[in-house]
């Protein structure tokens, strides 16, 4: 498909995220054949697919995306026979996790088949697949007949959207269609697991939780960017996508982590003392401590006990701070047990590393809410 500057407008087209109309799903898997670009929703956030197995088709999609070529996407499939074409070897443990998670939110790598085109791996000898769980994407991949290579449908270096309308605002023009399926369940990305070293190690945090992997699998080691609390240096990190810009809004982000009473101090310190300087201020706080503060615009992620609400608030909240037009956003840290980790992971990226940790000068109360990996 041939793509200008300026294209028109991006058709959006509506279907039922359970039950998908098969014309619907067609139209667009006819665009991904002749290799086209098609948003479209997971269980997680939305992806912007292209065929996997069409080398200009991809380079397109990177184009739209503004993403570095570097940074290969994740290759989408609907049944696990595909991935025995796309990867040289499945080794055990990926059949037990692809039983157990499959279709879900885990992306394992692999050693990729020499059939897959060298830009849809950006020149690596590993290929990142994964089987989404949403009738919409599992449709999508079945009537186009291929693979779809997609990353999130972000602009590069945005936050990945959960909606249909977060994709709109970054890609209308760029790209071929859009599948409004609603917004998304899980809100933040896949986990992103690689099996090629022992024991297998988390790249990237996301939907499937460390604790269910460890279930299965015994031993398994978070990658260190994934906890990092700076920036680690480009030679040590694995997945391209570590070293690249993420998630990031156009405000300023400062994350404030440790026990709530002293988070909360922090937080208010912060906000009140940025308000001074005439800096408009955002505060994205959770449902128990959103009462205690004030700011130009204060936003709840849900309860800190739920963390699975955070995960699924998190992108759309950070978009919405840049409508409001924030200079900054002052955010607390929520605990890293289950979605949390990836929360985290998210937020810390977002803010550049920028992190504040609030010690408490009192008894520390709520030690409940601070939890280390
Ligand atoms: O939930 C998700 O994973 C979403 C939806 C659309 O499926 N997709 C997504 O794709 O987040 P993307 O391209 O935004 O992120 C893919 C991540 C990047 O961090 C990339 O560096 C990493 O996976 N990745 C891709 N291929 C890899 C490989 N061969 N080895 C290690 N990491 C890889
Ligand atoms: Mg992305």
């Amino acid at each position: 498909m041939i793509r200008h500057p300026r294209m028109k407008q991006t058709p959006v087209l509506k279907v039922n995220p359970r039950k998908p109309k098969i014309e619907k799903v067609q139209v667009a898997a006819d665009i991904i054949r002749k290799g086209g670009l098609v948003a479209f929703p997971t269980e997680t956030v939305y992806g912007l697919g292209a065929d996997a197995l069409n080398p200009k088709a991809v380079l397109a999609l990177f184009e739209a995306k503004k993403r570095p070529l570097d940074n290969p996407p994740i290759v989408h499939v609907e049944n696990i026979s595909d991935v025995y074409r796309l990867a040289k070897q499945v080794p055990p443990k990926a059949e037990r996790l692809m039983k157990k998670f499959w279709p879900g939110p885990l992306t394992l790598v692999f050693k990729r088949s020499e059939r897959v085109p060298y830009v849809t791996v950006a020149g690596l000898e590993t290929i990142a697949i994964r089987m989404p769980q949403h009738a919409v994407a599992l449709a999508l991949i079945k009537e186009s007949n291929r693979p779809i290579a997609a990353p999130s449908a972000n602009l590069a270096g945005r936050p990945s959207p959960t909606s249909a309308k977060h994709v709109f605002d970054d890609l209308n023009g760029r790209i071929d269609a859009i599948l409004d399926g609603g917004p998304t369940r899980i809100g933040v990305e896949s986990t992103v697991l690689d099996l090629s070293v022992d024991p297998p190690q988390v790249l990237r945090p996301g939907g499937t939780p460390l604790e269910a992997l460890r279930k299965v699998l015994g031993d398994v080691k978070l990658h260190p960017f994934v906890v990092a609390e700076r920036e680690v240096p480009i030679e040590k990190t694995r997945s391209p996508g570590m070293k690249h810009k993420h998630y990031a809004p156009n405000a300023e982000v400062i994350v404030v982590e440790g026990a709530i009473p002293a988070v909360i101090a922090k937080v208010k310190e912060l906000a009140g003392s940025y308000r001074l300087k005439g800096v408009k201020v955002g505060v994205l706080a959770t449902d128990e401590t959103i009462a205690g503060y004030r700011a130009d615009v204060i936003k709840s992620l849900g309860s800190r006990f739920n963390l699975d609400a955070v995960a699924q608030n998190l992108f759309s909240l950070l978009r919405e701070f840049d409508v409001e037009g924030v200079d900054v956003i002052i955010a607390e840290g929520v605990s890293t047990e289950g979605l949390g980790l990836a929360v985290m992971n998210r937020l810390r990226k977002a803010s550049g590393y920028n992190i504040v940790k609030a010690e408490y000068a009192g008894k520390n109360l709520y030690r409940r809410d601070k939890c280390s990996v």
